[in-house]
């Protein structure tokens, strides 16, 4: 099922007295269960495109809708909310709190999407989420004790402990060589299948192009190619 669609979305920055359309006429959807990957130049839009469709920013013209509902224009209270509670975000470095255990940075994740269910039950969750990225036994460790790999394992284990149904993911493996890249990719692939979630992954790396479903090219704030 399409769960998130950006329509003809524009976008247009302007530095004093330049005005510059970074995105020019996007359309894009994600479906349920499906990792779409996003490629091309440095500066051509990605990451502008990205942040639109998770509504971190507003778009010049164009709608993004989630779940039917037109984000682009809906308070920004609600917007914040659907951004807590719906969606997941993984970023090129894990940006972990660095005094805070593994198992207490997902605790805050879980009071920051205002999750209902009891500490007890946070706590088998947490233990369930970092069996499946295989961390539950660094559930004490502190950041500053884990590889590059183990913090974007505990990064994306944050991401999704709040069980969302869209996965933005910026360059999730640019910081990572490549055995650690190719073990990330595996279980995001994993994790978009098994919790049925829309994953949206900027990339760079060409060898990350084969866990995707569907590979987008971006050029010059266009969608040249859909494979
Ligand atoms: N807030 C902003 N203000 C002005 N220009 C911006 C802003 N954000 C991005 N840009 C410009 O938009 C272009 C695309 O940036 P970006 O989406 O980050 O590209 P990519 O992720 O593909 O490298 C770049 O030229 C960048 O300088
Ligand atoms: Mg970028």
């Amino acid at each position: 099922m399409e769960i998130l669609t950006i329509d003809e979305v524009r976008k247009t920055f302007t530095n004093g007295e330049v005005k510059e359309e970074i995105l020019k006429g996007v359309n894009l959807s994600l479906r349920e269960g499906e990792i779409t990957a996003l490629v091309g130049a440095s500066g051509s839009g990605k990451s502008t495109l990205l942040t639109i469709a998770a509504g971190l920013q507003p778009t010049t013209d164009g709608q993004v809708r989630f779940e039917g509902k037109n984000i682009t224009t809906m308070k920004s209270e609600q917007v914040r909310k659907i951004r807590a509670t719906k969606f997941g975000f993984i970023f090129q470095f894990a940006h972990l709190v660095p005094f805070l255990t593994v198992e207490e940075q997902l605790m805050l994740m879980l009071n920051v999407s205002e999750s209902k269910i009891k500490k007890y039950e946070q706590i088998k969750e947490i233990d369930k989420i970092l069996k499946l990225v295989e961390m539950d036994h660094r559930k004490n460790a502190y950041p500053a004790s884990l590889s590059g790999g183990e913090k974007q394992r505990v990064a994306i284990a944050r991401a999704i402990i709040h069980k969302p149904k869209v996965l933005f993911a910026d360059e999730p493996t640019a910081s990572l060589d490549s055995k650690r890249s190719k073990d990330v990719m595996t279980l995001i692939q994993n994790l978009t299948k098994t919790l049925n979630i829309a994953s949206l992954m900027v990339t760079h790396d060409e060898e990350m192009l084969s866990f995707a479903d569907y590979i987008i090219k971006m050029s010059d704030g266009q969608i040249m190619q859909k494979v």
